[in-house]
């Protein structure tokens, strides 16, 4: 579901059309639909509901400020994996004992801070990780709430640069070892080791994997209550998929179906249950808007030429992800009754959708069939680039990145300005010298 439709002849964004906003703010730019968003998190609560989770949104699928806030006002807490992404979290006003933080690398300074500010839970992915955290909450005389990441060797079948749950990853530790895990550090008086986290991948097509996760934590959660320990909270993770016209994903309630089945016994014995949504939330809640620049053919091929690329938007580089691409204000010929691209529209051609940057991977389709009459100065719409998109976007080439629109019924806010020249040197403009010896001082006060 989300609220971009075609009417009137063009796209709109909920009761705005598309082409106003890119031509008040340019492009590239991103434009998030709030309806979209609150949609979606009030249906993963209400598919939930039978085991009240706290859902978690995973800030790193857009962390921008103006999501982060539509969705803390929804009473969601927030997924960090890093001081960056608290840091977010905190600016949205976000309490941090409804952040759960993750992440096979937390440096010193940031597992200190998340500390001080009273972090809901640190997941924590190793024996060494886990002794630092003893150690570093010890110094500060505090405590501190502690999930172990658990890596139940699942195969999610997805990417293999987003699959998670499998041993030979870096994620979390192995099943056989979370027991002596326990065993060892679970009385621990400053590190309190109270849950169990676990993510096993994005985005999961089927509901298999998740079955098969859980049933291995319940097991692993019985294991431990014979130990003696008693597990207080399961962190699911995310991983939901997002309708990306490629109808792989199996509609929310029936990753909530067979979750339930598992999770609402161990809710019913006492245990908070964690979801840590992010993709799903936000991926059909943002559209990435281009200009073309310029149309080309090269022997066969015909190439779209637009103002961002695999800058803006590097999923489909670095994935081989597919976007939904479609002109804002198509000809009458070429208006999607659905939105999914139909290959029997006829006057359609195969075009490579590149962008502007100075590499043969720049690309966000290759042979996408699109209206032969597309033309220098229309305006292309990427669908489902919410999540993933502008957070990983680069400056790459020198590019400023794209400005970003957060709009609600029939009013448009800029919730993140184009960025300048004088941004992208912002931090070159002056240099400092260092003196050899001062090199930890400049780089704690850098990171603090
Ligand atoms: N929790 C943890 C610990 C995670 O690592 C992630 C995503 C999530 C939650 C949220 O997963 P989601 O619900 O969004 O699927 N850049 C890739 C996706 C990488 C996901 C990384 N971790 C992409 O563009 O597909």
């Amino acid at each position: 579901m989300d609220l971009f439709t075609y009417r009137n002849g063009e796209l709109y964004v909920e009761d705005l059309p598309v082409r106003h906003v890119a031509e008040k703010v340019g492009t590239p730019c991103y434009i998030y639909s709030r309806g979209t968003l609150e949609e979606h998190y009030d249906r993963l609560v209400a598919a939930f509901a039978p085991i009240a989770p706290l859902v978690c949104y995973s800030v790193k699928s857009c962390g921008n400020l103006g999501v982060l806030r539509t969705l803390a006002a929804r009473g969601a807490g927030m997924d960090v994996v890093s001081g960056g992404e608290l840091a977010r979290a905190s600016a949205a006003g976000v309490p941090a004992s409804k952040c759960v933080y993750a992440g096979v690398g937390k440096t010193d300074a940031e597992i200190v801070a998340a500390i001080h500010a009273g972090i809901g839970l640190l997941n924590c992915e190793s024996e060494a990780e886990f002794e630092n955290i003893a150690c570093l909450a010890a110094r500060e005389g505090a405590t501190v709430r502690v999930a172990l990441r658990i890596n139940p060797d699942v195969d999610p079948k997805t990417h293999r640069y987003t699959s998670t749950g499998k041993k030979e990853t870096k994620f979390g530790v192995d099943l056989e070892r979370a027991r002596q895990f326990f065993a060892r550090y679970g009385r621990d008086r400053h590190a309190r080791l109270e849950g169990l986290h676990l993510h096993i991948g994005s985005p999961i097509y089927t509901v298999d994997p998740y079955r098969e996760a859980l049933t291995k934590t319940a097991a692993l959660v019985d294991d431990l209550a014979r130990d003696g320990f008693e597990i207080r909270s399961i962190d699911l993770g995310g991983g939901f998929g997002a309708d990306y016209e490629s109808a792989q994903s199996p509609p929310l309630k029936h990753y909530a179906d067979a979750i339930l089945e598992i999770a609402k016994p161990l809710y019913d014995r006492g245990i908070r249950f964690i979801l840590e949504p992010g993709r799903t939330i936000v991926a059909n809640a943002g559209i990435l808007v281009l200009r073309v620049l310029y149309t080309k053919t090269s022997g066969d091929k015909r190439f779209i030429i637009c103002d961002a690329g695999m800058n803006a938007l590097l999923r489909p580089s670095h994935y081989g992800s597919f976007h939904f691409i479609w002109p804002v204000a198509p000809d009458a010929a070429y208006l999607p009754s659905r939105r999914a691209l139909d290959p029997e529209i006829p006057g359609t051609v195969a075009h490579d959708v590149v962008g502007p940057l100075c590499e043969s991977g720049d690309f966000l389709a290759l042979d996408r069939m699109l209206p032969q009459n597309i033309a220098r100065g229309d305006l292309l719409a990427v669908f489902t680039a919410g999540a993933y998109g502008m957070s990983m976007a680069s400056r790459y080439n020198s590019t400023p990145l794209p400005a970003e629109v957060l709009v609600a019924g029939k009013t448009a806010e800029i919730v993140r300005a184009r960025e300048t020249y004088t941004d992208l040197m912002a931090h070159e403009l002056e240099t400092t010298p260092i003196e050899v010896g001062a090199v930890d001082a400049a780089l704690a006060e850098a990171t603090r």
